[in-house]
């Protein structure tokens, strides 16, 4: 990596506020991502993760108060949902929507070519199967509807298989792991890595060692109360493990 790719950012977040139904819940939150890393959100239940999440995705329930949000040179802030996804950012949701009536399949296929990743359908079958083949998967899975009768296992693996093909610049994961047993929980960590690259970067927010133990992410952040109260090295998932949240307090 040159000097110049080092110093770019793939996402930055300056003193961000946002709230939703009057109530506030980011408050001046600040986050650097570089090219190439992945990055943990840890922080206790209700300090925001998955609002900011939500607010990076563009979700309309989420008022942005103050603070600008970078993707490269893009201000986020000013693009729809629908131009962030086309850009390259992904968001594996907390909760994935069932979709009656559209195969996960067919869903791939249209949310490839809506961010022009065009593939001729000989290609599109053989990344497919490749990537299913990661998760574990073999074609029948692909062709039951989205998320419809899914065990949560399932819902995550579809997540994972749509993060494989999708192949975004920055994935953001909302706790994609949670309720996952050690084997799924491995299948999504071998699925990161096997992305990791210059040109993709990740946000994992997680509450399991066990993850962040397969992911080995870059940097950890902590979030309480809507801001990034530390930014470290990985060393700092030992203090949770150990310590909890309770010394943010202190
Ligand atoms: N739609 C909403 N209406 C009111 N309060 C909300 C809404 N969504 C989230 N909150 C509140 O915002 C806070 C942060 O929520 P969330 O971002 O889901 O936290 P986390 O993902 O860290 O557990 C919580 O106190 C939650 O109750
Ligand atoms: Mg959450």
């Amino acid at each position: 990596m040159n000097t110049l790719t080092e110093q770019k950012k793939v996402l930055r977040i300056e003193n961000l506020s946002a709230s939703t139904n009057e109530k506030k819940i980011l408050e001046g939150l600040s986050l650097e991502v570089k090219p190439g890393e992945i990055h943990a959100l840890m922080g206790p239940n209700g300090s925001g993760k998955s609002t900011l999440s939500y607010v990076i995705a563009g979700h309309p329930k989420y008022k942005v108060e103050t603070g600008r949000i970078f993707f490269g040179e893009k201000e986020l802030l000013t693009l729809s949902p629908a131009e962030r996804s086309k850009e390259g950012i992904f968001l594996a949701f907390q909760y994935p929507m069932e979709v009656a009536g559209l195969s996960l399949s067919q869903f791939l296929f249209a949310s490839l070519k809506a961010r022009n990743q065009n593939l001729s359908p000989v290609e599109y079958s053989k990344e497919l199967k490749t990537a299913l083949a990661k998760i574990g998967k073999d074609a029948s899975f692909a062709s039951r509807h989205l998320n419809v009768g899914f065990s949560g296992g399932e819902k995550k693996r579809a997540e994972i298989l749509q993060l494989l093909m999708l192949k975004p610049q920055l994935a953001i994961l909302d706790e994609t792991d949670s309720g996952l047993d050690v084997d799924a929980l491995q299948v999504v960590a071998d699925a990161i890595n096997s992305l990791r690259s210059p040109e993709f970067s990740a946000l994992v927010i997680t509450h399991y060692p066990k993850m962040l133990e397969l992911l080995k992410p870059d940097v950890v952040h902590i979030i309480a109360n809507g801001k990034i109260v530390l930014s470290g090295s990985p060393e700092l998932i030992k203090k949770v493990e150990n310590e909890g949240y309770g010394w943010l307090e202190k």
